[in-house]
C-alpha cells in the first residue's frame, strides 16, 4: 500500500518532491509538466473563469505529508502563503499517526436554501399551510435538476420557521437539498429560485430573497484523532494543550484563533482543490457562534491513559464537481493527488487536516511557543532580501537564528562577512 510517510521531505527539492508525488499520485508526464508551468492557469481559461482578467496570480503549493485518514495514506496539496503551516500538518499527522491517524466521519451532503417571505397576517396558518404540500414544493424543486436526481441527490424535506425581525415577522422557509458532489450553491439557488412563486401562492405572502445558506449544519464533518502523550512530548505538553483548548472554550477573543489555526489548514486545501473558501469560512464561523457565543470548533482532552483526544466538528460545503474544481487544470490536479472520489471523502480529509493543524499550533504553543518555527522560514525570507542566493540563504538564516537577531540589516552584515571570506 502507498504511503503518504515520506522521511526528509522537506530536505528535497521541489523537483525531488514532485517526483516522490508523481509517484504517489500516479501524475501523467503532461500533468508533471503542468505543476513546473508555476500557477498552470491560462489566461485563457481565466478570462473565462472572473471578468476584467488582467493577469494570473501565484501563491505556493505545498504537500503536507504523513496523513492517515480513516485507515487511508494520504498526500495533501495545500496553497497558502504562510510559513509553517505545511511543514506543522506534517508534524502534526506524524504525530496522529502513532495513535493510528485520525477518522472523519461526515453526514449527507445536504445544503439549504432558504426562500423568505414576508407581509403574512396568520404566519402560523402559512406555516401550516406550507408543510401541507410539501411534497409538491419538492417536486418542483426536483424538476429543475434531473441529473442530481437521476445521482440520488435533489430536493429531499422542507423546514419552515417563523423568525422575528427588525421588520416583522417573517416565514422562512429552508428547502433541504442533497447536492451530492457539488458544492451545491447553483443547484440550490436555482431551485429556490423555481419553488418560490408556488410558496407565494400558498402563503399569499410576498418572497423576497432565494439564497442558499452558508450555515451549512446540515452538512457536517466529525474527525476524531488519539495522540499518545509521548508521541507529543509528555505529560506536560498534553496538559497544555488542553488547557489551552479550554481557554478557546472559554473565551471567545481565544477562540478566534484557535480557529483560525484550523482555518490554516481548512482553507489551504479548500484552495488547491478550488473550492469557495469565503463559504467555508462563513459557515465555520457562523457554526462556532451557534450557541450564541463563538466557540472553539475543536475540543482536546485527555483519556485515562493520559492520552490526548481530539475532536473537531463544522461544516464543510465542498465539491469535487463544477466550478473552478473543473475549470482550473491544477485544482483538479490537487484532486488527483488527494485520490478523492467523492464530495464526501474530500470533506472529510480536510476536516481531518484542521484537527491536525490545531494540534500542530497548540502544541507549539503549549510547548517553545509559536515563534521558533516560524523564524526560520522567515529569516530565509529576510537572508533572500538581502541578496543571499543558492547556498548563501541556508548560511545567512543560520546564522541569524543563532544570533537570534532576525533582521535585514544583520542579514546584509553576515552576507558581505560571508562573501568577504569567501
Ligand atoms: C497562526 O497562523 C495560527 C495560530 O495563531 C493558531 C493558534 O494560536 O492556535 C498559531
Amino acid at each position: 500500500m502507498k504511503s503518504s510517510r515520506i522521511p526528509r521531505f522537506y530536505q528535497l527539492s521541489p523537483e525531488e518532491r514532485l517526483k516522490h508525488v508523481a509517484e504517489f499520485a500516479e501524475l501523467t508526464p503532461e500533468e508533471v509538466e503542468l505543476l513546473k508551468k508555476h500557477g498552470g492557469l491560462d489566461l485563457s481559461v481565466a478570462s473565462r473563469m472572473i471578468e476584467n482578467v488582467i493577469g494570473t496570480f501565484g501563491l505556493p503549493l505545498g504537500i503536507a505529508t504523513n496523513f492517515l485518514i480513516n485507515g487511508k495514506d494520504y498526500l495533501i496539496p495545500m496553497v497558502i502563503e504562510e510559513p509553517s503551516v505545511v511543514a506543522a500538518a506534517s508534524n502534526a499527522a506524524r504525530m496522529m499517526r502513532e495513535g493510528g491517524g485520525i477518522f472523519s466521519i461526515s453526514t449527507a451532503p445536504v445544503m439549504i436554501g432558504q426562500v423568505q417571505v414576508v407581509g403574512i397576517k396568520d404566519i402560523e396558518g402559512a406555516k401550516f399551510d406550507v408543510l401541507k404540500v410539501k411534497d409538491e414544493i419538492l417536486k418542483i424543486a426536483n424538476e429543475k435538476d434531473p441529473v442530481l436526481v437521476g445521482l440520488g441527490g435533489g430536493a429531499k424535506d422542507l423546514e419552515v420557521r417563523v423568525i422575528n425581525s427588525p421588520e416583522g415577522p417573517m416565514l422562512i422557509v429552508h428547502l433541504l437539498v442533497d447536492v451530492r458532489d457539488a458544492m451545491g450553491a447553483n443547484a440550490v439557488n436555482t431551485m429556490a429560485e423555481a419553488v418560490a412563486p408556488y410558496i407565494s401562492q400558498i402563503t399569499g405572502g410576498k418572497v423576497y430573497l432565494r439564497i442558499i445558506s452558508n450555515l451549512a449544519d446540515k452538512r457536517l464533518v466529525r474527525a476524531k484523532a488519539i495522540v499518545p502523550k509521548d508521541a507529543i512530548g509528555g505529560e506536560e505538553v498534553a496538559k497544555g494543550i488542553v488547557y489551552a483548548w479550554a481557554f478557546a472554550a472559554a473565551d471567545p477573543y481565544r477562540a478566534a484563533t484557535h480557529n483560525k489555526g484550523i482555518m490554516n489548514g481548512v482553507d489551504a486545501v479548500v484552495i488547491a482543490t478550488g473550492n469557495d473558501w469565503r463559504a467555508v469560512e462563513a459557515g465555520a464561523h457562523a457554526y462556532a457562534a451557534r450557541n450564541g457565543r463563538y466557540e472553539p470548533l475543536s475540543k482536546w482532552e485527555l483519556d485515562e491513559r493520559g492520552d490526548l483526544v481530539g475532536t473537531l466538528e463544522m461544516p464543510l460545503a465542498l465539491g469535487i464537481v463544477g466550478g473552478a474544481t473543473k475549470t482550473n487544470p491544477l485544482a483538479r490536479l490537487c484532486l488527483k493527488i488527494l485520490g478523492v472520489k467523492t464530495a464526501s471523502e474530500l470533506a472529510e480529509v480536510v476536516g481531518a487536516v484542521g484537527l491536525a493543524q490545531n494540534l500542530a499550533a497548540l502544541r507549539a504553543l503549549a510547548a517553545e511557543g509559536i515563534q521558533k518555527g516560524h523564524m526560520s522560514l522567515h529569516a530565509k525570507n529576510i537572508a533572500v532580501m538581502a541578496g543571499a542566493v543558492g547556498d548563501e540563504v541556508d548560511k545567512v538564516a543560520e546564522l541569524m537564528v543563532k544570533d537570534g537577531v532576525i533582521r535585514l540589516d544583520k542579514a546584509i552584515e553576515i552576507l558581505q562577512k560571508l562573501r568577504g571570506s569567501a
